[in-house]
């Protein structure tokens, strides 16, 4: 399913700075945006552990390093970030109520003279069968409100013990696939054929070629017949990668 426009052409990443509601209002109502992205959550939520996920800025310069866990926008000089952070404490439920709250705020014709409501990117994440629960509760909550949905995977989150990154698994991302197709076909189903939203992956970085060949693989694959049920596409609308800034030494 296509995305709808993003104008203008910007949009936050999940990050603990869209970890509230007022976090995500700010974002909602800023002129700057034309989406915006929640934090991950889980659909249990995720537990945060102070001594374990902490965050500190750093001026790449100088190396010198800001107060660790406290937040330092608007210091121009410290853009180079540390982090052990998890998923979101806040369990997905709550940023659909998030999501309710922003859209009851609005009146019936988008605000500040838009041609449309700005989209919202739920990033989620957890099991491939977890992962279709949280399709399921994302398009069961679509109709109730303004904004266009869309679900992001964050299948790259690096700071998880014990939990590769399912995106540099071919296997584990066939699978994920494999179970959005038929939380997708259920959902168009029980909504008479109405309800789809746009999903997403979120990637982590790739450095060599057999790690694009094989995403693009499994994503061939999931629109061929041999991924049930066979009537649907791929389920994946749109790709989200992180850049990766490398120094040439030469
Ligand atoms: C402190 C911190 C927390 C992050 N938390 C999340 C997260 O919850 N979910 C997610 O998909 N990405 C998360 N990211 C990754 C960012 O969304 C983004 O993809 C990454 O920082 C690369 O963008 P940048 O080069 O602009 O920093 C986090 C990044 C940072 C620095």
């Amino acid at each position: 399913m296509p995305l709808p426009p993003i104008t203008p052409p910007l949009l936050n990443s999940a990050n603990p700075w869209c970890t509230t509601l007022e976090q995500l209002q700010e974002l909602y109502d800023s002129p700057h945006t034309g989406a915006i992205t929640t934090r991950t959550s889980l659909l249990g939520g995720f537990a945060h552990d102070p001594s374990h996920h902490q965050f500190t800025f750093f001026n790449p310069s100088t190396h010198a390093t800001s107060t660790p866990n406290k937040d330092v926008g608007g210091d121009a000089s410290t853009t180079g970030s540390l982090n052990t952070l998890g998923y979101s404490p806040f369990p997905l439920s709550e940023y659909l109520e998030y999501v309710k709250t922003i859209s009851e705020g609005m009146g019936d014709v988008p605000p500040n003279g838009r041609e449309s409501y700005k989209l919202v990117v739920v990033s989620v994440t957890g099991s491939a069968e977890e992962i279709a629960q949280c399709y399921s509760l994302i398009a069961t909550t679509q109709p109730n409100v303004k904004m266009p949905l869309a679900m992001e995977i964050n299948l790259s989150c690096p700071n998880i013990p014990g939990k590769t990154p399912p995106a540099y698994n071919t296997a584990a991302l066939r699978e994920y696939l494999a179970a959005l197709k038929v939380a997708i076909d259920v959902c168009l189903t029980k909504s008479g054929g109405v309800t789809q939203i746009s999903v997403g992956i979120k990637i982590p970085p790739y450095t060599y070629s057999e790690q694009f060949e094989g995403l693009v693989g499994v994503l061939v694959e999931s629109g061929q017949n041999v991924m049930k049920p066979v009537y649907l596409p791929t389920p994946v609308s749109f790709i989200t990668a992180m850049g990766k800034v490398q120094q040439n030494p030469l």
